[in-house]
């Protein structure tokens, strides 16, 4: 396949409908949700789902998040529990995946849960892709849009920019509002904070009345695409800097300026939108040595800080 044999579908009826058609016939097509972009496949279909891994050039077979209408068809492909069935209520649709135990004989390809006894499930709210899993009409599995390990995508043009030639197409629609990925909660047993995201983990406290552990286990199998070198731009990163150093390309945020800034009246909710994007202009400058300007580890904070500390990990 040529990279122009990827297809830019429009964010209408037609486009919609193409796109789900090609996802029934077993294709790759990334689709927008409110988070990032994700590449998705039948979930039902093993090679299709062998497909994503192809394209992304993941090493290994990490468990994909399974994208669902809602909270009935969660409900077929596990075991909804109390808690699980009030956070749907909830949050759903939007940008929280819960970990849950899997039912057996539930047709999803053995690969979605990468040998795991627990599948992670998410109902999107972008309307597109809510639009997209009715008219596709199976649960459809999808890991952001982006080669492993480099940035996610909230564009249609950061998709093609990396997998152009690599999935059959793109529904356009548009920037991403939340910009960071969903937040990743397991209830298989004790509530535990797999990757902190869109949705405040201070939120899912005042739903659960309690307060949620995070798992930092080293030997978790939760989560494990969450290695440290993840979501990097191509040049080296700083961060909490408030001075950069000479040849230093600084991000900003808040009073602290840059020729970059995440949010310059200092909002967690437009710098997480902004976050992506920037780390993708950064990559487009040929930035090699950025800084980045402090910010504050609350809300939607956590998310931002965990993408910038895993963009700073050193590259292994
Ligand atoms: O916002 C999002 O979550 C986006 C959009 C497209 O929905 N998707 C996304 O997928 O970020 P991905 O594959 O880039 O990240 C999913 C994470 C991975 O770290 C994976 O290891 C973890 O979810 N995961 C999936 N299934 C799991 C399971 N059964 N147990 C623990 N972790 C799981
Ligand atoms: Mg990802």
């Amino acid at each position: 396949m040529t990279d122009s044999e990827t297809r830019r579908l429009g964010p209408d009826a037609k486009g919609v409908a193409e796109a789900a058609a090609i996802l029934r016939g077993g294709g790759l097509v990334a689709f927008p949700t409110e988070t990032v972009y994700g590449l998705g496949a039948d979930a039902g279909n093993g090679r299709a789902v062998a497909g994503i891994y192809a394209a992304k050039g993941r090493p290994s077979f990490n468990p994909l998040i399974v994208h669902v209408e809602g909270a009935e068809a969660a409900g077929w492909l596990a075991e909804v529990t109390d808690k699980a069935a009030d956070l749907m209520a909830a949050f759903w649709p939007g940008p929280l995946t819960l970990v849950l135990t899997a039912r057996e004989g539930t047709g999803l390809s053995p690969l979605v849960q990468a040998g795991l006894p627990t599948v992670a499930l998410r109902a999107p709210a972008h309307p597109l892709a809510r639009e997209l899993l009715r008219e596709a009409g199976r649960p459809l599995a999808a890991p952001s849009a982006n080669p492993s390990g480099r940035v996610s995508p909230t564009t249609a043009d950061h998709v093609l920019a990396g997998l152009a030639g690599r999935i059959d197409a793109v529904l356009d629609g548009g920037a991403c509002p939340v910009g960071v990925e969903s937040t990743i909660l397991a209830l298989d047993g004790p509530p535990r904070l797999l990757r902190a995201g869109g949705l405040p983990v201070e939120a899912l406290e005042a739903a659960l009345g309690e307060r949620i552990g995070v798992d930092t286990s080293p030997e978790r199998v939760a989560a494990p695409g969450q290695m440290a070198s993840h979501y990097a731009p191509r040049g080296s990163m700083r961060l909490n800097v408030r001075e950069p150093e000479p040849g230093e390309v600084m991000l900003g945020f808040g009073d602290v300026p840059g020729q970059l800034t995440l949010s310059a009246t200092g909002d967690l909710q437009e710098a997480a939108a902004n976050l992506f994007g920037c780390l993708h202009a950064l990559d487009a400058m040929g930035a090699e040595r950025i800084a980045v300007a402090p910010v504050p580890d609350r809300g939607l904070g956590r998310a931002i800080n965990d993408r910038l500390r895993r963009a700073a990990a050193p590259r292994g």
